[in-house]
C-alpha cells in the first residue's frame, strides 16, 4: 500500500507542477512579450546571426547523438530483457572495436564543435571599424545610455544606427547587471568598478525595435529591468541624436520671471555683446535690457498662476521634489542623476524601464502609485498612493508627455 500512496503522490505533484506552469504562462503581466519577444531565433544583428549559425550545427549534432544513444538504449532494454527461461548471461571482459568507436566518434564531434566555436569567437572579437560609442550604465532597476558623440543622456531606450559597428561601454552604478538584447547579440555583464565592452552591428534597412532585458539577478525588481533598442538607418539616427541634444521646451504659460529673465533674445544679445564691449556699448545694452525689463510686466504676467496644465506640471516638477532625482536639460536646477534623465521622456515609446507603453494613462498610473506598478522601485520610497493629488498627477503627466 505505501507504494501505491507514493505513486499517486508523484502523479499528483506532476499535475500540480504542469498546472502551475500553464497558469504562470497565461497570467504573467508582460504586455511587451508579444510585439518584441526576447528570442535568439530571430536575428537583427551580425553578432546574433553568427551565434545562431553556430547554434544550428551544434543543435542538430546533439539531436543526432540523442537519437542514436537513446535509440540503442531502448532497443537493448527491449531486445535483451530478461526472460523466465534465461540463465546467467555470457560474461564479457571488454570489446575493443566498440570501445574504440565510442571514444573516437565523440572526440571527433567535440573537435568539430571546438573549431566552429573558436571561429565564431574570433569573429565576435573582431576590431570595430568607425564605431559609435555608447556608455551603458546599469542601475537598480533601469538603464542609462550616454552618447559622448552627441552629448546626450537618455534612459531605457537605446537608439543605434543600422549597419554600423556600435561599441557599448558597460558599467554599473550599483550591483552586477547583464545587458542582453538577444536579437542583436549575446549577453555581457555590467560590473561595478570595471568596464566591459560589447561590440554589436545591427543589420537591416528599416527601423526595427528589439527588446532587451537585464539577465543577471540584481535584486527586488530585476524581473522588470527591461529596455528597448531602436535600430534605425544612419540618417534617422542622426536626426534623433540632434533632437535629443536639444534642451527641453518650457511650456507656454510658465511664469517667465521664475525660469529666466524676460525679453530673452534681447538679453542674450546684450550679454554676448557686453563681454567684449566698450563702456559706451555696455551702457547702451544695459539701457536696452532695463527698457525690456520695464516693458515686460505689460506684455507678460510673470507672477500670475500658470495658465496651462503643462505649465502647472512644470512648476510641480520642482515644488514636488522631482528635481531631487531627475535631470531635464534646460530646466533650472534639474541636474540629478539618481533617476532616469527626463529631457525627452515624452518621445520614448515606453516608461518604467521598458515595462509600460508610454501613454498618458500609464504615466498617470505610475505617478499615482509607483509601488503598484513596480514593487521595490526607488521612486516608490518617495511617492506612495496619495502623495500626489489627482490634479497634480494630471498636470505632471501633461508636462512630462509634452517633453517630446
Ligand atoms: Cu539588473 Cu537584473
Amino acid at each position: 500500500m505505501p507504494f501505491l500512496y507514493k505513486r499517486s503522490f508523484r502523479s499528483l505533484s506532476l499535475v500540480v507542477i504542469v498546472a502551475l506552469f500553464l497558469v504562470s504562462c497565461g497570467t504573467g503581466e508582460n504586455p511587451l512579450s508579444i510585439d518584441t519577444p526576447l528570442t535568439t531565433f530571430a536575428t537583427d544583428g551580425y553578432e546574433s546571426s553568427q551565434i545562431y549559425s553556430l547554434f544550428q550545427p551544434i543543435f542538430w549534432m546533439a539531436i543526432g547523438v540523442f537519437v542514436i544513444v537513446e535509440g540503442l538504449l531502448i532497443w537493448s532494454v527491449i531486445r535483451f530483457r530478461r526472460r523466465p527461461t534465461d540463465g546467467i548471461p555470457v560474461q564479457l571482459h571488454g570489446n575493443l572495436p566498440i570501445e574504440l568507436a565510442w571514444t573516437i566518434a565523440p572526440a571527433i564531434l567535440v573537435l568539430v564543435i571546438a573549431v566552429l566555436t573558436f571561429r565564431t569567437q574570433a569573429e565576435l572579437d573582431r576590431a570595430p571599424q568607425n564605431p559609435l560609442t555608447v556608455t551603458v550604465i546599469g542601475h537598480q532597476w533601469w538603464w542609462e545610455f550616454q552618447y559622448p558623440e552627441g552629448n546626450v543622456i537618455t534612459a531605457n531606450e537605446l537608439h543605434i544606427p543600422a549597419n554600423r559597428d556600435v561599441v557599448l561601454n558597460l558599467r554599473s552604478a550599483d550591483v552586477i547587471h547583464s545587458f542582453w538584447a538577444p536579437r542583436l547579440s549575446g549577453k555581457t555583464d555590467l560590473i561595478p568598478g570595471h568596464e566591459n565592452k560589447l561590440l554589436i552591428r545591427p543589420l537591416g534597412e528599416q527601423q526595427v525595435i528589439v527588446r532587451g532585458h537585464c539577465a543577471e539577478f540584481c535584486g527586488g525588481t530585476h524581473a522588470m529591468m527591461a529596455f528597448h533598442v531602436v535600430v534605425q538607418p544612419q540618417a534617422e539616427f542622426d536626426s534623433w541624436l540632434a533632437q535629443q541634444a536639444a534642451a527641453a521646451a518650457t511650456p507656454a504659460g510658465v511664469a517667465q520671471a521664475a525660469a529666466s529673465p524676460p525679453a530673452t533674445g534681447a538679453t542674450v544679445a546684450a550679454t554676448v555683446t557686453g563681454e567684449a564691449a566698450t563702456g559706451d556699448e555696455v551702457a547702451a545694452t544695459t539701457a536696452a535690457t532695463v527698457a525690456a525689463t520695464a516693458n515686460a510686466p505689460e506684455t507678460t504676467t510673470p507672477v500670475a498662476e500658470p495658465t496651462s496644465l503643462e505649465a502647472q506640471g512644470y512648476q510641480l516638477f520642482a515644488s514636488k521634489g522631482c528635481v531631487g532625482c531627475h535631470a531635464i536639460t534646460g530646466y533650472p536646477g534639474a541636474v540629478s542623476r539618481v533617476g532616469p534623465d527626463l529631457t525627452h521622456v515624452g518621445g520614448r515609446q515606453h516608461i518604467v524601464a521598458g515595462w509600460l507603453e508610454n501613454t498618458p494613462e500609464n504615466m498617470t498610473r505610475w505617478l499615482r502609485d509607483p509601488n503598484e506598478v513596480k514593487p521595490d522601485n526607488v521612486m516608490g520610497t518617495a511617492i506612495k498612493l496619495g502623495t500626489l493629488q489627482d490634479n497634480e498627477i494630471a498636470a505632471l503627466t501633461a508636462y512630462l508627455e509634452s517633453l517630446k
